[in-house]
C-alpha cells in the first residue's frame, strides 16, 4: 500500500495541472533502468569497450547479488572471520536505445548502491568510479549518448576483490535500483529540495522549503517556480509561486508555507505530505519534483529522553544490517517491508542503519510505517578496521560520502539523528578530536535540525576524543549498561542514547538446561569457548551473551527506569550474515538477532512484545517434546495480567508473578509428556490461555503463506513459512526433513533458508532441510498474473500445497 501513495499523488497533481489547462505531462521522466543486463562473474579485458561480444554473457535483471548465489566456502576471505560467500570482481553491460531526440534534455543515470568500487563508461566514455559500496551517485549520461535507432552500451565493472572490506557480509553487485532521469536542461537539482518545519503546534505548522535549480543553459532563465504542499487526502494545504531570473548554473528559491492544523508525523499515525515543486519557462511546464516530508517535531532531553510531538517516547530500537537473508543485499521494497512489520509487531519503534547508509527504499518505509531512524555513515575512519574497509579511501572520499548521504536522506521525517560513524577507533587518538569536528561540520552545513552523534564504546569522558571534540549533540555508547549510571554524573547536560547493546545469542528453538546459568561465549578475549554445543546452537533462553553484551533482561531493566536514557537498540533485529559469533566455521552468519535471518521470531521477541506493545499477550516456551523425567524449564512472557499459572496434564506446578526487574516468569518441571498450559489472570479473572503438546510422529508439510495475493510486478513477494507437523496440528521441534519446492505458474524460487546458522546449503535452490522444524521458502511474482502453485515434497509424509494468485 505504501509505494503506491507517492503515484497516486502524482496521478492527482497531473489531474489538477490538466485541469488549470496547463500541460499536462510531467517533463521529468524516471525509469527503471534495471532490465536488461548481461553479465560476468570475473575480470575480463576490453568489457568497456563498445566493441565487446557480451553474447555468452548472463542475462539478469537488477538489483543483483553475485555473492548470495554463491556457495559458502572456508577459504573465502570476506568478512573478519574468515569462512564466508564469494566476493571478487564482476562486470555488467546494458545495451539499450533511447527513443527521443533531444531537445534541450538531460540524460542521467542513478545508481543506489554498488558493491564495491564500481566504474561505469557509456559507449566507451568513462563516467567515473565511486568506491563507497553504500552510497547513492548519478553520472551525467548526455554527452555520450547515441539517440534515436543507434545503441549505447553501459559497461560497469565491479570489484569487491580485495578482503575483508568488511566486518559482516556486503554482497557483491549492482545491489540496489539503477534509474534513468530524462529531464530539461533546467530542473531542479539532484537532491534538490531541503524541507523543514521550524515551528509545529496543533494550530499551525511553519514549512521552510529551499529548492535549488540547476541551469545547464548558458543564458540567464525566467522562470516561475510553483509549489504546492499535498496532503494524503490529495488537497491542496498551501501554495506559493515565485518568479526567479536564474543567471548561474544554479540557483536557489525559499518558500515558506504555512499548513494550518496539520497531522502530524508520529509512530502511530506517520502521516505523509508531499510537496510538488513545478517549474515553469514562460508557460511551459519543464520540470516537476515531489518532496515527501513529515510535520513533526521532536528533542532529546538530557534528564527527561526523547520528546516526540512534545509527548515522551522511549525508543525502542534495533540495530539493522543491510542483508535480507536468503535474498542477500539485492534490494527488494517487500523483503525489507516485511521485516519491518515483524518488527512492529515486537513493539519495535526505531531501526539504527548499521552501519552505513541504507537504500532509499527502506528510508521511505521508515517514513511511511512509522519507525525512527538513526542514519549512519562510516563504520571506519581513518583507522582500519576490516583490512581494506573504507579506511583506504578516507581521504578522497569521505567528505563527498557524508555530504551525499546528509543531501539524500535530510528530508526524510523518520531520521533524528545523524550518526558520523560506529565504534571508531579515533576514540582512542587525538586525531578522533579534529575528524569529529571535520564530520560535524559537514552535517551542520547540510543539515542543522537533526543531532549529530556517533556510536562511543568508552564511557570514561577523559578518554573519549570523539566525546572531547565537544562536537557531539548527542552521546551515544554501545553496551556496558551498568555505567550508564553514571552518565549525569560524568556527562552534566549532556543527551543520551543506547545505541548498540546485549550482543546476546541465540539459535531459534534450541534450549539448553539449566535456564538460570549464565553462559559468557566468548568470556573475553580470544578465550575458548567452554561447553559449547557441538552442532554449532545456542541456547534460546535469555541466558547466552558475548563478553562485551549483556542479557535482553538486564539491559531494559537499566534503560527502562532511566528516563535521561532516551531509549536503546537491541545489536540486533534480525540474524545477518557473517559475524557467527561464538562459532568458528561453519558457522556462517549471526546469531545476535532476536528474528532468525529466515525472519522466524526466537523467544525473545516476546519478551519486547511484552514490554514494548499494549497487545494482550503470553507466550511460554520450550517445545514439549523431551527425555522423560529430564528437568526442563519453562519460562513465560506475559503482560496485563498478574501473573500465570502452569499446568502439566491438568495438574497445577504453580502460579509465578514476574519479580522486580525480571520480565519472565519460570518453573522447572520434570518433564512428561502430554500437554502444558498456562493461564494468565488479574484479580483472578483468566486474561489469556496459551497450551503446548508433545508432538507425534511427522505426518506432513504445511505451508503458510504471509501474503495469498501478491503483485505481478516482477518483484513482489511472497514468503512461505514450511513446517513439519504432526497429525494432530503439532510441529515437530526438532524436525529437520529435507524439503523440496515445485513451483508451477507465474512465480518462481527467490530463495529458501532455515534460520540455521551453520547450515552450508545455498539459498538460491529448490529445496532445503527443515531446522527444528521449520523452513522458508520465498516466492517472486513473473510480470504475468495468474496462479502459483507450490507443492512441498518429503520422503513419506503428505505434501504441502499451496495456490498463490498474482495479480
Ligand atoms: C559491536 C559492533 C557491531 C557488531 C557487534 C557484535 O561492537 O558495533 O557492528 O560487531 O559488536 O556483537
Amino acid at each position: 500500500m505504501y509505494q503506491h501513495i507517492n503515484k497516486i499523488l502524482i496521478i492527482v497533481a497531473v489531474a489538477l495541472l490538466a485541469a488549470c489547462n496547463q500541460k499536462v505531462d510531467n517533463p521529468r521522466q524516471v525509469e527503471s533502468f534495471n532490465k536488461g543486463w548481461k553479465f560476468f562473474l570475473g575480470d575480463t579485458a576490453d568489457a568497456s569497450k563498445v566493441s565487446f561480444n557480451d553474447a555468452d554473457w548472463r542475462a539478469l535483471n537488477l538489483p543483483h547479488d553475485w555473492s548470495i548465489e554463491g556457495e559458502f566456502s572456508k577459504d573465502n576471505p570476506s568478512t573478519t572471520e574468515g569462512g564466508a560467500l564469494p566476493t571478487g570482481i564482476g562486470w555488467y553491460r546494458k545495451t539499450f536505445k533511447v527513443d527521443s531526440v533531444p531537445q534541450n534534455q538531460k540524460y542521467y543515470i542513478d545508481f543506489d548502491g554498488v558493491f564495491c568500487n564500481s566504474e561505469v563508461w557509456l559507449n566507451g566514455h568513462y563516467l567515473g568510479k565511486r568506491p563507497f559500496g553504500y552510497i547513492t551517485f548519478r553520472y551525467d549520461m548526455t554527452p555520450y549518448l547515441n539517440f534515436e535507432d543507434k545503441e549505447n552500451v553501459m559497461a560497469v565493472r565491479v570489484d569487491n576483490d580485495a578482503q575483508p572490506a568488511s566486518r559482516w557480509y556486503t554482497g557483491s553487485g549492482i545491489y540496489r535500483n539503477v534509474w534513468m532521469v530524462t529531464i530539461n536542461q533546467v530542473h531542479v537539482d539532484h537532491w534538490g529540495t531541503y524541507i523543514t518545519t521550524p515551528k509545529v503546534s496543533d494550530e499551525a505548522a511553519i514549512v521552510n522549503l529551499e529548492v535549488k535549480i540547476k541551469n545547464n543553459q548558458n543564458a540567464a532563465q525566467q522562470l516561475k517556480v510553483k509549489t504546492e504542499l499535498y496532503d494524503q487526502n490529495n488537497q491542496v494545504v498551501a501554495q506559493d509561486e515565485k518568479s526567479v531570473s536564474c543567471k548561474d548554473s544554479l540557483c536557489s528559491i525559499a518558500y515558506d508555507f504555512t499548513v494550518n492544523h496539520p497531522v502530524l508525523w508520529s509512530i502511530e499515525n506517520p502521516y505523509m505530505y508531499t510537496a510538488v515543486t513545478s517549474v515553469y519557462n514562460k508557460k511551459e511546464l519543464i520540470d516537476q519534483y515531489e518532496t515527501p516530508f513529515g510535520i513533526r517535531y521532536f528533542e532529546f532531553d538530557s534528564a527527561k529522553g526523547f520528546f516526540l510531538n512534545g509527548q515522551p517516547l522511549k525508543i525502542h530500537g534495533v540495530n539493522q544490517h543491510h542483508d535480507l537473508g536468503a535474498l542477500g543485499a539485492a534490494v527488494n521494497t517487500r523483503a525489507m517491508e516485511r521485516q519491518l512489520e515483524i518488527l512492529k509487531g515486537m513493539g519495535c519503534n526505531a531501526i539504527r542503519m548499521a552501519h552505513n547508509p541504507p537504500a532509499q527504499e527502506l528510508l521511505d518505509l521508515c517514513d511511511q510505517m512509522g519507525f525512527l531512524v538513526i542514519d549512519e555513515s562510516f563504520d571506519e575512519w581513518k583507522k582500519t578496521k576490516a583490512k581494506k574497509g573504507y579506511h583506504l579511501y578516507w581521504d578522497e572520499w569521505h567528505v563527498r560520502d557524508l555530504q551525499d548521504m546528509i543531501l539524500r536522506d535530510r528530508n526524510h521525517p523518520s531520521i533524528i539523528a545523524w550518526s558520523i560513524g560506529n565504534e571508531i577507533r579515533e576514540q582512542f587518538d587525538t586525531t578522533g578530536i579534529s575528524i569529529t569536528r571535520e564530520l560535524a561540520g559537514i552535517v551542520k552545513e547540510l543539515d542543522k535540525t537533526r543531532p549529530v552523534t556517533s556510536a562511543l564504546t568508552e564511557q570514561d569522558p577523559k578518554k573519549n576524543n570523539i566525546y572531547q571534540s565537544g562536537a557531539l549533540d548527542l552521546i551515544s555508547f554501545n553496551y556496558k549498561h551498568k555505567e550508564y549510571l553514571d552518565f549525569p554524573k560524568n556527562y552534566p547536560g549532556q543527551k543520551m542514547l543506547a545505541s548498540e547493546n546485549m550482543s546476546a545469542l541465540s539459535t531459534r528453538g534450541h534450549y539448553d538446561m539449566p535456564s538460570d546459568s549464565m553462559r559468557i561465549w566468548p568470556s573475553a578475549y580470544n578465550a575458548p569457548l567452554v561447553g559449547a554445543n557441538d552442532d554449532y546452537t545456542v541456547s534460546a533462553y535469555d541466558h547466552v551473551y558475548a563478553y562485551w553484551g549483556a542479557t535482553h533482561e538486564d539491559t531494559w531493566n537499566v534503560v527502562k527506569n532511566n528516563d535521561f536514557i532516551s531509549g536503546m537498540f537491541i545489536w540486533s533485529g534480525f540474524d545477518y550474515l557473517g559475524e557467527p559469533i561464538p562459532y568458528p566455521w561453519p558457522a556462517r552468519s549471526s546469531y545476535l538477532g532476536i528474528i532468525d535471518l529466515a525472519g522466524f521470531p526466537k523467544d525473545a521477541y516476546y519478551l519486547y512484545q511484552s514490554e514494548w506493545t499494549d497487545k494482550t499477550m503470553l507466550h511460554i516456551f520450550p517445545h514439549w517434546n523431551w527425555e522423560k523425567g529430564q528437568d526442563i524449564d519453562v519460562w513465560a512472557y506475559y503482560n496485563n495480567a498478574d501473573e500465570v499459572e502452569l499446568f502439566l496434564n491438568g495438574k497445577s506446578l504453580g502460579t509465578r508473578k514476574k519479580e522486580d526487574g525480571k520480565f519472565h516468569v519460570m518453573w522447572r518441571v520434570p518433564f512428561e509428556p502430554g500437554t502444558l498450559k498456562a493461564v494468565s489472570r488479574t484479580d483472578g479473572q483468566v486474561v489469556l490461555e496459551k497450551e503446548i503438546h508433545t508432538a507425534g510422529e511427522p505426518y506432513k508439510v504445511e505451508l503458510i503463506a504471509d501474503r495469498e495475493v501478491i503483485n505481478a510486478d516482477g518483484t513482489d513477494l511472497s514468503f512461505i513459512t514450511v513446517k513439519i507437523m504432526d497429525k494432530d496440528g503439532n510441529m515437530i521441534p526438532d524436525a529437520d526433513q529435507l524439503v523440496h519446492f515445485d513451483i508451477e505458474g507465474n512465480g518462481f524460487i527467490a530463495g529458501v533458508d532455515n534460520g540455521y546458522q551453520a547450515s552450508l546449503e545455498p539459498f538460491k535452490a529448490n529445496y532445503r532441510k527443515a531446522f527444528n522444524g521449520m523452513c522458508l521458502l520465498i516466492v517472486q511474482a513473473t510480470e504475468e498474473a495468474g496462479d502459483i502453485k507450490i507443492t512441498a515434497t518429503t520422503d513419506g509424509l503428505k505434501n504441502g500445497v499451496l495456490t498463490l494468485k498474482s495479480k
